[in-house]
């Protein structure tokens, strides 16, 4: 049993004008940025306009700051996949999840099967399709309609509104989903997953065509930096343990193989989703989501990661940025005077 830390690291975001102008600037600088390719191999994701672009952040003090797009609808895809692994961390304790699931990088890509042959024991992570198809078979449930159910709830407790179901993504995905199913079926060989694989699939394949828009992303992401308490709601949602473990799973694999990049230049958490919506989250202050469709080759959203790299950086968000401190009055070295030494007797 791991204790809770009573001192936590924490910050606040700056002043909300300071905020809202740097969310503004960040959408006027890269809305013209055009490379990137909207993914195809989902067809109703082709259809999607690679102009659209939302912005929001969402302070752990229930501060909301949005520009652009940032109330169109799009479907979750693999955002979903550290909302997932905090509802079962939840519900069956984070060690008997990470047993279960694992929570080492792949250095692989989000689909990749060799992903499960090498890890130890079939084990992967939560972030990547193998982990989170396994993240969905241990939802609790002994239906396939019981896990969906507790999904959706799940999800729209984070959101702080009832979320639905694309119905045409889902369709479109649950009709070219062989893929997923054979990472199942694999999965299942290693007796990795604890569910049937293909109704698994099925329930993974409509958690990722949950419906969101940025703004939820943005209230979703700021309760895992808020100790699990949805910042606008009030309602806490899974308890605070929880947050540190997904977080810090989205740091070793939320961009997939290139996780460590992201790392490099962000300094937070992150989570992209085939959908051009990427999460990132600064612990204790709040969190950044953008939604913006064209994507790079390892499926993250090109305008998302220059919007994260700019907001970490100018909002202070950094968790590895230091500047040298004053030294403290007692510390060897201290240019603050020490209190007048007691005159010697006798002198
Ligand atoms: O399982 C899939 O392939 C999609 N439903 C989600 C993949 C995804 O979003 C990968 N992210 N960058």
């Amino acid at each position: 049993m791991i204790e809770q830390a009573n001192c936590i690291s924490t910050g606040h975001l700056p002043d909300p004008a300071l905020v809202q102008g740097l969310v503004t600037q960040a959408h006027d600088r890269f809305r013209s940025v055009t490379e990137g390719r909207v993914a195809d191999y989902i067809p109703a994701l082709a259809a999607v306009r690679p102009d659209l672009f939302g912005i929001c952040v969402a302070g752990t003090r229930g501060e909301v700051f949005e520009v652009g797009d940032s109330d169109h609808p799009f479907s979750i895809q693999s955002v979903s996949k550290p909302f997932m692994f905090a509802l079962v961390c939840q519900a069956i304790g984070e060690e008997a999840a990470r047993e279960r699931l694992g929570v080492n990088s792949t250095g692989l890509p989000f689909n990749s099967v060799i992903a499960v042959e090498r890890g130890a024991d079939g084990l992967t992570n939560p972030m990547v399709n193998a982990g989170a198809i396994a993240t969905t078979s241990l939802a609790p449930g002994d239906t396939a309609e019981a896990k969906w159910r507790f999904i959706r709830d799940g999800f729209s407790r984070f959101a702080g509104r009832g979320l639905d179901l694309d119905e045409e993504v889902y369709r479109s995905e649950a009709a070219t989903n062989q893929s997923n199913l054979d990472v199942a079926a694999l999965l299942a060989g290693y007796q990795r997953i604890y569910f049937d694989p293909v109704e698994a699939t099925d329930v993974y394949t409509k958690q990722c065509a949950l419906r969101v828009t940025a703004r939820d992303l943005a209230v979703m992401a700021a309760t895992l930096a808020n100790g699990g308490v949805n910042p606008l709601t009030r309602e806490p949602v899974i308890d605070a343990i929880h947050c540190q473990h997904v977080l810090a799973v989205m740091v070793t694999a939320g961009l997939y193989e290139s996780s460590g990049d992201w790392l490099y230049e962000t300094g937070l958490p992150g989570k992209s989703g085939v959908s051009g919506a990427m999460i990132t989250v600064a612990p204790g202050k709040g969190a950044l989501a953008s939604f913006s469709p064209p994507l790079d080759e390892a499926g993250n959203s090109v305008r998302g990661q220059l919007t994260a790299r700019l907001l970490s950086a100018e909002l202070g968000l950094n968790l590895f940025a230091s500047r040298p401190a004053a030294p403290a009055p007692s510390a060897p070295g201290s240019t603050k005077p020490l209190a007048p030494a007691a005159p010697l007797s006798g002198i």
